[in-house]
């Protein structure tokens, strides 16, 4: 796993480099998703792949990017989806972005994930590593130091609210008026890493993309984007779900599978769980 950990730590390196010097003009072409490519998209993902392609302990890669899986090394272990420059579209107007790695072990799915690892990059960069807790690192003068352990309080004050509103369930519109007439404050940049970091560090709120009537599966996929946050939200004492379960029960039939989901404090997600349990 540590070589792992190294891998990514250098793709961070490299893809800093890409974002600050790189063309954010789109490509030709479309991912399984029907996202347009931007050209950082199709090279953050090259970068990843050929660093991951010298891991001896990796046995099968597959990115939001590619159309299937990519076999590697028969007697690896470890399985890794990520989604290679997430936020993409922001950065020619200079917001923040990520990377998001999913490792799982035998099959790529919610209950064989064992490990997640993302990367902020925003005015600092920054990685944080879930296994059995959840750890922050700091890119300084070129390597990743270990700054804190990530936890999350029980109640949050912050309140991110994804997807198209005008095609939200009416139930779903009630709770996030709800939640704001409760005080909470909005706070959504339009990238799930930076949106989930600020919960995650500034102790917890609400993050949401529902399904709604254009996308009723949601927007989020499954193995490169839910299931790695779920399990940093699960381990810093927090929650993810469909509205009705866990994110990491849902089923995938398909690596580009998507699934609504919330991501946050105890509290909220409690919250979602009694209004979506009443709105089947
Ligand atoms: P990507 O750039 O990897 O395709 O993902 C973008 C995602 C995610 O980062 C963000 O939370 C969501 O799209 C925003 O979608 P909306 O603009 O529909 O809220
Ligand atoms: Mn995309
Ligand atoms: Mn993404
Ligand atoms: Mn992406």
């Amino acid at each position: 796993m540590q070589e792992i950990i190294k891998a990514i730590e250098e793709s961070a390196r490299r893809i800093k480099y890409l974002i600050e010097t790189g063309d954010t003009g789109k490509s030709q072409s479309e991912n399984s998703t029907g996202d347009t490519q931007l050209k950082l998209d199709i090279q953050s993902d090259e970068i990843i792949e050929e660093i991951f392609l010298k891991i001896p302990s990796i046995k099968a890669i597959v990115s939001e990017e590619q159309d299937s899986i990519k076999n590697i090394n028969s007697d690896g272990e470890f399985l890794i989806a990520y989604d290679p420059l997430d936020g993409s579209s922001l950065v020619d107007v200079n917001l923040s972005v990520g990377s998001i790695f999913g490792i799982y072990k035998n099959e790529f799915n919610a209950q064989n994930i064992i490990a997640s690892v993302y990367v902020v990059f925003g005015p600092r960069v920054e990685m944080v590593v879930t296994t059995d807790d959840v750890k922050m690192y700091r890119l300084l003068n070129n390597e990743f130091k270990f700054i804190q352990n990530i936890k999350l309080n029980e109640k949050g004050k912050l309140n991110a609210p994804g997807s198209t509103q005008n095609c939200w369930a009416p139930f779903h519109k009630q709770l996030i008026d709800d939640i704001f007439n409760d005080g909470y404050r909005l706070r959504y940049s339009g990238g799930m890493v930076p949106d989930l970091h600020q919960i995650l560090l500034k102790g917890g709120g609400l993050f949401s993309y529902p399904g709604t009537s254009d996308k009723p599966k949601g927007k989020l996929r499954q193995l490169f984007e839910v299931f790695p946050f779920a399990l940093a939200f699960e381990k810093a004492g927090g929650g993810a779900i469909d509205g009705f379960k866990r994110v990491l029960e849902v089923e995938t039939s398909h690596i580009h599978d998507t699934t609504p989901c919330f991501f946050g404090s105890n509290n909220e997600i409690k919250r979602v769980l009694e209004v979506y349990s009443k709105n089947v």
